[in-house]
């Protein structure tokens, strides 16, 4: 059974040589520890926060994009050289967490063999270009920008300029109106438009979070779909060019258009793009206005039955340190979790008859057992690939309306069949201080907390659809809680009886109409009371929205100071009120002491 599009891989028989190559030279003393660093994170291989031998293996998966035969490779490698279960990122990657840098060749061996690479997946590089996963299914798109992200996805991967830039360059493209990835928050985004019945982007430009928050400016309303490629090189240029390669802290392409002016920038641009014309430029490998389409799968693998796809996806037992996903397969869901399920997580194709399915993944976690199940089911029902998207869920699309029971039964049976796809119970968070060194907290600690308040409220979490709940340890933003209706970034605070972690509660963050908009910071949480004041704020919507307002909106416009007001008993804490919880970070076990890493 293949893909209805099938897909050349993106792994290269060099990179393996390559990757074992400097680690000879690094280990025989030749490069130093700095250069070994950086070529390792151009590898996807950044170290941990216990350091050692712990690292983490990010895999790119260009447009979130992975076949049934590569949904097996992740877990084999989870299962061999992680903790048996992979994480899906906010870029649309796959991460692995603890894997033993003795254990790295042979995971990239197995990553390459299924057409997957790590080259370029972290590091100063052009990141993953993410792509909207209702991309070639949605009814409201002008056409499918997925096959232009996959040329740019191909053309820049191992690009000379791709591996030299000052800092990591992220692009992404979107066809809906709703914008499922972000674009403002990129350093370029591409958004689909038709003029004059012609194909082309609008663009903008040096966007970012972070400790600078800053929406991407209008490059140009209209790129003509056929240059692409063009542009992004010249934007690459100037950004190699003029970019800063001293302040790690501010170099980000958004510092260089605030150090040149929008108006230099934008010439600097133009004169690129005019050398790189003059140059000849790049073409894409189809007709810029008849890119190759996605069709409905000619045929599909037999369905697995409920007890079997049960019995795989708990096969075999999570290893490792940190916060592991829990696994409960349900074999008789019942009609009402069905319908429960049908409201939120499906959506009409504009093929008719079809649907696209979310399948909800905790905290992005998803076992090995689980990525084999999801192998089968898209065997099955899909097109036999997976979408990962920025919330951190798995979609499976062209799924037969008339099969949509058949793998809600198989879905529930692997403990994949949550409800509340886009509400606030589908909570998205970073690594956090489990495994990432920036970390002030563990923001997967918090988020099952939320989640799990949440759940056991399913009215709640139903009531304000559309609601994000994103919780960063630290201020990268690395969950987006930048741009989320409620937004949370991991903070301490110091008491007599010791340290507590909590959580700056930003509100009304979003992207509405190719705008970003980022939440005004309202409160200082800790950490055990976030759900109780995530609780409040959905109430608070329901108490004060006007007629037909949607709980982002809402928060968008809501007084910081209504929000503070409300919150204030929930934010004031000293050594007399706080309890001894209160001074452990959710997800952990010993009492919190900000700045020390974790053994
Ligand atoms: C070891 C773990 C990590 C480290 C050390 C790290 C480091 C950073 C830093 C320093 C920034 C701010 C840089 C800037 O915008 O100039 C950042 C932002 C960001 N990172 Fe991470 N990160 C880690 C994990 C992750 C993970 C797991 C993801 C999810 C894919 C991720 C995705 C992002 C995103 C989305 C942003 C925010 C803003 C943007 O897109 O510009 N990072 N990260
Ligand atoms: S937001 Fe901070 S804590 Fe979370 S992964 Fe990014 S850098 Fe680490």
């Amino acid at each position: 059974m293949s893909a209805s599009h099938p897909r050349p891989g993106f792994s290269h028989p060099s990179d393996l040589a390559s990757f074992l190559e400097m680690l000879g030279r690094f280990e025989r003393g030749e490069i130093g520890a700095d250069a070994w660093r950086a070529f390792r994170l151009l590898r996807g291989n950044y170290p941990q926060r216990q350091g050692g031998e712990e690292n983490m293996l990010r895999v790119k998966l260009p447009q979130g994009i992975a076949t049934a035969g590569q949904l097996r490779a992740l877990a084999e490698v989870a299962e061999r050289h992680s903790r048996a279960f992979a994480h899906v990122t906010t870029r649309e990657n796959v991460q692995f967490h603890f894997v033993q840098s003795a254990e790295l060749p042979a995971a990239l061996t197995r990553l390459a063999e299924a057409g997957l690479t790590t080259v370029e997946a972290c590091g100063n590089a052009v990141r993953n270009v993410v792509g909207c996963p209702f991309a070639g299914v949605a009814a409201d798109e002008p056409f499918d920008p997925t096959p232009y992200a996959e040329a740019v996805s191909r053309h820049f991967l191992r690009h000379p300029l791709s591996s030299t830039l000052p800092r990591k360059f992220k692009i992404a493209f979107e066809g809906c109106s709703e914008d499922h990835v972000l674009t403002p928050i990129h350093d370029l985004g591409f958004r689909a438009r038709v003029e004059g019945g012609r194909r082309g982007f609008a663009v903008t430009a040096a966007g970012g979070t972070a400790t600078l928050c800053a929406a991407g400016q209008p490059l140009t309303p209209f790129l003509p779909a056929g240059e692409v490629l063009d542009l992004v090189e010249a934007v690459l240029r100037v950004f190699h060019r003029l970019g800063d390669r001293q302040n790690r802290k501010k170099n980000r392409m958004k510092f260089l258009v605030r150090q040149l002016g929008w108006e230099r920038f934008q010439a600097e641009v133009a004169a690129e793009r005019e050398r790189v014309r003059a140059e000849g430029g790049a073409r894409l490998p189809f007709d810029a206005e008849a890119a190759p389409e996605e069709r409905a799968p000619e045929g599909r693998a037999p369905a697995p039955s409920p007890a079997e796809v049960a019995a795989l996806a708990t096969a075999g037992s999570l290893t490792g340190p940190g916060l592991h996903p829990r696994v409960s397969p349900t074999l008789d869901p019942g009609a009402a979790a069905f319908e429960a399920w049908r409201a939120s997580n499906v959506r009409p194709q504009r093929q008719p008859g079809l649907a696209a399915v979310t399948a909800l993944l905790p905290l992005g976690d998803a076992t090995s057992g689980q990525l084999r199940a999801l192998a089968l089911l898209a065997e099955a029902y899909g097109d036999g690939t997976v979408r990962f998207t920025r919330t951190q869920d798995a979609v499976l699309r062209w799924v037969p309306e008339e099969a949509l029971v058949g793998l809600y039964l198989r879905l529930a049976a692997a403990g994949l069949g949550l409800a509340g796809a886009g509400t606030a119970a589908d909570v998205v968070a970073c690594p956090g201080a489990e495994t990432c060194r920036l970390a002030v907290t563990q923001s997967r600690g918090v988020a099952r907390l939320v989640e799990d308040h949440l759940r056991a409220r399913p009215a709640l979490a139903a009531a304000a659809p559309g609601l994000e709940v994103n919780v960063s340890g630290c201020p990268n933003g690395c969950s987006q809680h930048h741009v989320a209706g409620i937004g949370l970034q991991g903070s301490a605070r110091k008491l007599e009886g010791g340290a507590v972690p909590q959580y700056f509660l930003l509100v009304g963050g979003g992207v509405v109409g190719g705008e970003a908009r980022f939440g005004r910071l309202a409160a200082k949480i800790p950490a055990r009371r976030v759900p109780a004041a995530v609780e409040r704020l959905i109430g608070l919507y329901q108490a004060e929205r006007e007629a037909g307002e949607s709980a982002p909106a809402f928060l968008a416009r809501v007084e910081v100071a209504r929000v503070k007001a409300l919150l204030r008993d929930l934010e004031a804490i000293d050594a007399a009120s706080a309890r001894p919880e209160d001074y452990v970070d959710p997800g952990d076990d010993r009492p919190f002491r900000p700045g020390e890493e974790t053994t």
